[in-house]
């Protein structure tokens, strides 16, 4: 196989959030794997992520707890940081938005747009407040619905009942900084990123991908309804300021949020390399040779493959945009959604606490919502750990050594049976390597997870069959081969196991007293465990969770309304 360069970028969730099981699965953990899959192939791979700090959410949540808004985000960058490496998240950099490198490069493209006729400004009306003294931007003002008649509406929704509103529409409409209702409308500027003037351009090369139907669907529906140019302007303080240096009338103006977001994926990777960046963002110093996977929530598809490549293509051709993105829909909690305020569900934060990493990151990829929106239930969790996990693989792992061990001692005194039986699970399992390795290098996590538990259902059923023990009465030698055979095997589920599970695959792989890179040629790898080969019988694999343990779960995380 020749070698990659492999850019991997998840979403970068907003900080004021703290993620739950959803956000986990949505990017998090998928890119996680992918990342490691990509390593584990010898690519050369680079897997940023971060935090997403800008924009009214942080401002409001910084002025509710009382404190500056960037020790704010300091605070929950640092939550965020610590649950992901947690769940063992292999960012090789977990950077934030509001670093000066964003600062820099996103003024830096704000002035290419500009100087390349694509930003342009435009003079508005938009509410004042006297008393605040500033302009409010949409989400500051807050009234009565006109529509439910929910007195906390804001001005661009109302929450309540999800209409989307214009703050005119809002009655008794008052400032959400101050609550004074002494508001008038004045006339203000702001910059707009014109998008019809960029829309060919995006279109033709959105016909360049080679991406998915889903992907390309929400692509084409938003060029074909027409893009119409964007405010990328906001009233705030925490953002990033607009360049006066192109735009002296903008003084107390920050970049919305959405601009400066994902502009943080090539900031974030010039904190960790500094001028380094530019070799996997700019196609003229070797981006060109790059491949650039994007991981992402549904919703945030049609961001990143029309607007963020607007961007770029606006301000300078020679930009890394993205090759192949992944968009996941949503994870529900027992039928419903996960609610922070309703304390409904179950966060990350929580979830490590309750559970090893791998059980979660087993559990999680296999059930994907690849497709359609998936539920997760404690009952289903427990099934599938106690089922997968510890019946199917972690008994394997554990009669094998075990009875090994009791009958022979720790140092192998066999080579693994080759008999036609053996030959046959080896083209089966060479089969099913190849369908796993494909899987993966697609990104169809679900049917990958198909592949690696029918992998470790082959190694149960075999030494089912072939029954060591009841053949050591009469038998030990042959008895002993087959073990050897087993632990074979075991040692391969471990190496492929290492992406979805890497803590597990690690301490089994040391209790076996060997390692492995990634599973090609299964003959070639089948002798790797053999006479004078020493082990270790580990105590557990994996515990199982009783109907109990999920009872009190669902109590404690409301999961039955
Ligand atoms: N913060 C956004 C969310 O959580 C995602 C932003 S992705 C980025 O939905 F690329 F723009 F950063
Ligand atoms: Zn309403």
């Amino acid at each position: 196989m020749t070698k990659e360069k492999v850019l991997i970028t998840s979403a970068l969730p907003y900080v004021n959030g703290l993620p739950h099981l959803g956000h986990l699965v949505g990017c998090l953990l998928p890119s996680d794997i992918y990342a490691r899959f990509n390593r584990l192939m010898g690519n050369e791979v680079l897997y940023i992520g971060g935090t997403d700090e800008h924009g009214t959410p942080s401002e409001l949540g910084a002025k509710k707890e009382g404190v500056d808004v960037y020790d704010y985000t300091t605070k929950y960058h640092n939550i965020h940081k610590d649950i992901y490496e947690k769940f063992n998240l292999s960012f090789d950099y977990f950077g934030r938005t509001s670093s000066k490198e964003n600062t820099e490069i996103t003024q830096e493209i704000a002035r290419e747009l500009f100087k390349n006729g694509y930003i342009e400004e435009r003079e508005v009306e938009q509410v004042f407040s006297v008393d605040d003294n500033m302009f409010l931007p949409d989400r500051y003002i807050v009234g009565t619905c006109p529509y439910c008649g929910a007195t906390n509406a804001r001005g661009d929704q109302c929450e309540s009942c999800t209409k989307v509103l214009d703050p005119k529409d809002l009655i008794d409409a008052r400032s959400a900084v101050s609550g004074s209702t002494n508001l008038e409308v004045r006339k203000t500027k702001h910059l707009y990123l014109k998008l019809s003037k960029l829309s060919d351009k995006v279109r033709s090369w959105v016909n360049t991908r080679k991406w998915n139907k889903l992907t390309l669907g929400i692509a084409n529906k938003w060029l074909d309804e027409g893009l119409s140019d964007r405010c990328i302007t906001r009233d705030l303080k925490w953002g990033i300021p607009v360049p006066t240096d192109v735009f002296p009338d903008m003084k107390d103006k920050v970049f919305y949020v959405w601009f400066d977001a994902p502009i943080g994926y090539i900031s974030i990777t010039k904190e960790l390399l500094g001028d380094g960046y530019k070799n996997w963002w700019l196609n003229s110093c070797g981006a060109d040779k790059v491949r650039y996977v994007e991981f992402m929530g549904k919703d945030n598809v049609p961001f990143h493959s029309v607007m963020f490549p607007a961007t770029l293509i606006g301000a300078n051709e020679d930009y890394k945009k993205v090759d192949t993105l992944k968009g996941l829909s949503y994870l529900n909690f027992n039928g419903g959604k996960f609610s922070k305020s309703a304390h409904r569900g179950i966060f990350a934060d929580s979830a490590i606490e309750e559970f090893p990493a791998d059980y979660w990151r087993y559990w999680l990829i296999k059930n994907a919502p690849e497709t359609d929106d998936t539920d997760f239930s404690f009952e289903r969790f427990a099934e599938e750990i106690n089922k997968d996990l510890n019946d199917v693989l972690g008994n394997f792992i554990l009669r094998v050594l075990k009875f090994y061990n009791s009958k022979f001692g720790n140092v192998l005194l066999h080579n693994p049976a080759n008999t036609e039986k053996e030959q046959a699970v080896i083209a089966e399992l060479q089969e099913r390597v190849n369908a796993y390795t494909q899987y993966l290098n697609d990104m169809e996590f679900r049917k990958a997870m198909a592949e690696l538990r029918a992998i470790w259902v082959l190694g149960n059923t075999y030494i089912d069959e072939m029954a060591p023990w009841s053949v050591f009465k009469t038998d030990s030698e042959k008895s002993g081969e087959i073990l050897a055979f087993a632990m074979n095997l075991m040692r391969i589920y471990m190496v492929l196991a290492k992406p979805i599970m890497p803590n597990v695959s690690e301490k089994i792989l040391g209790t076996l007293g060997t390692s492995g890179d990634w599973i090609f040629d299964v003959k070639e790898e089948m002798n790797a465990i053999s006479k004078g080969h020493k082990f270790e019988v580990p105590e557990t694999v994996f515990s199982k969770i009783s109907s109990d343990r999920v009872n009190e779960l669902n109590e404690k995380y409301n999961a039955k309304k």
